[in-house]
């Protein structure tokens, strides 16, 4: 299975009108993926027929909320760090009586590389940065997970410039290709977002979004190397932000 930004922005483009009615009436809420960016993941995700969705990283719920209405014939699992979050009780609120969803709470870098199966498609919405990373490529090192998604990514980051050096076959849902279709679907969240990675004319950014990469298996990357790489990478990239930060 091959994943390219042209195929997915063509079925973002055929798909549009059916999201955004299955969407309809979800409030956006602050901290959470866009809607933009679970439309990516769920194209993705509908070419592999997961048979869990697992999700680290869920604060007030925006992107657990979605993941139980786009799938919702599977298991969701959801796993947050912080059980004291003022986060929990808005998350609760929202996903209350849905089924299908499992709210964990617990380090998703301890817990998931036992829970994952084959099959799986996971969301990686914190830890973040190289951390985050690096959950990703131990968790496609099992050789288990179909897809991994790793949010933040955005052009320009330390994580993206790894990803675009030693991971071949991440697409992003930044690319301005698959914004110029699905950027509708975030109108609710502009206000939040930095000016220069949205727009309403033609006048595009240099990418769009937060960047939701999406990581497809393949047997031939060697993730286990990758991961000693991104450790590496990662303590090289703390050291020289500190270095660079004001005295
Ligand atoms: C940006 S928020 C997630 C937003 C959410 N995905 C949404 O769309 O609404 C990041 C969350 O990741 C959680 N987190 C950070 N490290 C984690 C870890 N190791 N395991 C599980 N959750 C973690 C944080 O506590 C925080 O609530």
């Amino acid at each position: 299975m091959t994943f390219d930004t042209a195929s997915i922005s063509a079925d973002a483009a055929r798909q549009l009108r059916d999201f955004q009615a299955r969407i309809a009436g979800i409030p956006y809420e602050r901290k959470g993926v866009l809607f933009s960016e679970m439309f990516f993941l769920y194209l993705c995700a509908q070419r592999v027929a997961p048979r869990r969705v697992l999700e680290s990283g869920r604060a007030r719920g925006q992107s657990t909320l979605l993941l139980s209405v786009l799938f919702p014939d599977i298991p969701i699992v959801s796993l947050e760090h912080d059980p004291g979050s003022p986060d929990v009780a808005v998350a609760n609120e929202r996903l209350r009586g849905r089924e299908r969803v499992d709210l964990r709470f617990g380090d998703a870098t301890r817990i998931l590389p036992a829970e994952v199966r084959e099959g799986d498609v996971v969301l990686i919405d914190g830890p973040k940065g190289f951390r985050g990373l690096r959950l990703a490529l131990r968790l496609l090192a099992t050789g288990r997970p179909a897809l991994v998604f790793v949010h933040d990514c955005g052009v320009g980051i330390a994580e993206r410039s790894f990803l675009d050096r030693h991971v071949p076959g991440a697409i992003y849902s930044d690319s301005i290709e698959f914004a110029r279709i699905a950027r509708v679907l975030d109108a609710t969240c502009w206000a939040g977002m930095p000016a220069d990675r949205c727009f309403e004319g033609d006048r595009a950014p240099l990418a769009y979004g937060y960047g939701l990469a999406c990581l497809p298996r393949n047997p031939a990357v060697p993730y286990r190397w990758l991961l000693v790489r991104a450790g590496i990478d990662g303590f090289l990239h703390r050291h020289s932000t500190a270095a660079d930060a004001p005295q």
